[in-house]
């Protein structure tokens, strides 16, 4: 960290084995609910490139893969409210399901965006499997398909997810302490 900030500590919230056994439980039912179904798997990238990856490679059904890259939250550790697309998908949805891969649904206005953006595009479905539920801060209602784990009001690092771009390579999902206020 620049500067004289104190470097905040992290607490494992949620253990690598933990991830990886309700991980196969989500692929066991994705596979089960997706079997014959043309299945588009969306990363919202680049917090869910690590949950992804994992999460896809478990999925015993055939699918397609694709990226879409929106920008929320900036550089810092508080929901902005306002959306960029920084990239779009490269696949046509129409006809196909779509099951996006999120990290984390926190305030719901990603989701928000991405049903409104993609829902006229003509797909055939469109859900949502998400590795962490922290409904305390919700703005906009999203019904999660597919939840890994509910989690309290803590700012969460590790497993693909950032603070300042930091922390995204830990194996595990852990709470970021700090004396100072974070942002
Ligand atoms: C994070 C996370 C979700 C979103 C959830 O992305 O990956 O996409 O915030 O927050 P919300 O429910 O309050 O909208 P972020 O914008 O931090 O980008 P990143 O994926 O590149 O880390």
């Amino acid at each position: 960290m620049p500067g004289n900030e104190e470097e905040p500590s992290v607490r494992v919230l949620i253990s690598e084995d933990e991830i990886t056994a309700r991980m196969k439980e989500l692929a066991f039912e994705i596979s089960s609910d997706y079997e014959g179904k043309d299945l588009l798997l969306v990363c919202v990238l680049k917090g869910s490139m690590v949950f992804f990856a994992d999460l896809a490679r478990k999925i015993t059904i055939p699918l397609r893969f694709d990226y879409i890259c929106v920008s929320s939250y900036g550089d810092g550790s508080e929901s902005g409210g306002a959306h960029e697309l920084r990239t779009d998908l490269n696949e046509s949805v129409s006809g196909r399901h779509v099951l996006l891969v999120e990290d984390i649904v926190d305030t719901g206005l990603t989701m928000e965006y991405l049903f409104g953006l993609l829902s006229s595009r003509g797909a055939a479905s469109l859900d949502v499997v998400a590795l962490l539920d922290k409904p305390a801060r919700r703005k906009w209602e999203v019904d999660i398909a597919y939840r890994g784990f509910e989690i309290p009001d803590e700012f969460v690092v590790g497993y693909g997810l950032d603070y300042r771009q930091q922390y995204r390579n830990l194996p595990y999902i852990g709470a970021l302490e700090s004396s100072s206020p974070l942002g």
